[in-house]
C-alpha cells in the first residue's frame, strides 16, 4: 500500500498571458477549479498509475472539501482516514498561469495546518501498514518531524518532497529514503550552486538519497556518486503539479521494486 500523508488544497487557477507584477493588474482569460494540494495530487497520481492508495489528511466542511474528496475517490484512492475539520476552511491555493505553462501559486492553508501530531496518532496504526510513505510540506513541518522519529527504522520506504521549499533542520535527516527537491529548491536549501555538491551535501548529513527533479533536463540521482537520467520529451501544456505527478511515479516504482 501506498500512503500520502499531505494536502489537499482548492486549486483556483487563472489563465493570464503573463504572470502580473507586483502592484499590476493583469486581464485574465479564464477561470478553472481543479482539485489540488500537494498530498491529493500525489496520491490521485499514483492511483491513476495503479497504486493501491490511502490519502491520510484533512478537509474543511464545505463544497470544496466535499468536492476534493469526491476527486480522491473517484481516483481509486482510499479516503477513510480523512478527517473533516469544522473550524477551517478546506485549502485553497490561487495560481496563475502563463500560455508557455509557467505559473505562481499562493496557498492558504485552512484544514492543511491542521494536520497535527494528534491527527497522526490517530492513524498512526494504518499509517505504517504502508510499504511506501509519500510526504510534502504544504502540513505543519513539525508533524513530519515527530512522525519521521516514531517510525520503524525499515519500512515504510519514507519519500520526501521539500515543497514548498522549508528548512530541513528540525527533521530526523536519517529515516529519509529519498527527498525529491527540484533544482531551485537544493540550492535554496543548501545554499550550495553546484548540484552535485548539494546533493551530496544531504547524503553527507543521513538522507539515503536524493533525487534531484530537473525538469527538462530529467532527474539526477545521488546515493554513491551522481547518476543522470534523462527525461522523455513532451510538450508543456501546464507544468502545475508535474512535481507531484514525478514523486507519485517513484513511489510506485520503488513499490513494484519492492524496496
Ligand atoms: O504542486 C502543485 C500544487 O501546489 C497545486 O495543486 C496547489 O494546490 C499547490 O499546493
Amino acid at each position: 500500500m501506498i500512503a500520502v500523508l499531505g494536502s489537499a488544497n482548492m486549486d483556483i487557477v487563472t489563465e493570464v498571458d503573463r504572470l502580473p507584477r507586483p502592484g499590476e493588474t493583469v486581464v485574465g482569460r479564464r477561470i478553472c477549479y481543479y482539485p489540488g494540494g500537494k498530498g491529493a495530487n500525489q496520491a490521485v497520481a499514483a492511483a491513476r498509475l495503479g497504486g493501491d492508495v490511502v490519502f491520510f489528511g484533512k478537509v474543511g466542511r464545505d463544497s470544496f472539501g466535499e468536492q476534493l474528496t469526491v476527486s480522491l475517490r473517484s481516483a481509486g484512492v482510499d479516503t477513510s482516514q480523512v478527517e473533516i475539520e469544522s473550524e477551517l476552511p478546506t485549502g485553497t491555493a490561487s495560481i496563475w498561469v502563463e500560455e508557455n505553462g509557467e505559473n505562481a501559486i499562493a496557498c492558504v492553508a485552512g484544514a492543511n495546518g491542521a494536520v497535527n501530531g494528534e491527527y497522526v496518532r490517530r492513524i498512526f496504526d494504518r499509517l505504517v501498514e504502508a510499504d511506501v510513505l509519500l510526504l510534502q510540506f504544504e502540513i505543519p513541518l513539525q508533524t513530519i518531524a515527530s512522525l519521521l522519529l516514531d517510525l520503524p527504522p525499515d519500512r515504510p520506504v519514507v519519500i520526501v518532497d521539500p515543497a514548498p521549499v522549508a528548512e530541513l533542520a528540525g527533521l530526523p535527516l536519517a529515516r529519509i529514503d529519498v527527498l525529491t527537491p527540484n533544482r531551485g529548491e537544493l540550492q535554496r536549501l543548501t545554499g550550495i550552486a553546484d548540484l552535485e555538491r548539494a546533493a551530496a551535501h544531504f547524503v553527507e548529513r543521513g538522507v539515503r538519497n536524493v533525487v534531484c527533479k530537473a525538469g527538462a533536463d530529467g532527474a539526477y540521482w545521488m546515493a554513491e556518486r551522481l547518476v543522470h537520467v534523462p527525461s522523455i520529451r513532451v510538450e508543456t501544456v501546464d507544468s502545475t503539479a508535474s512535481g507531484d505527478a514525478f514523486n507519485a511515479a517513484l513511489g510506485c516504482a520503488l513499490m513494484q521494486k519492492g524496496m
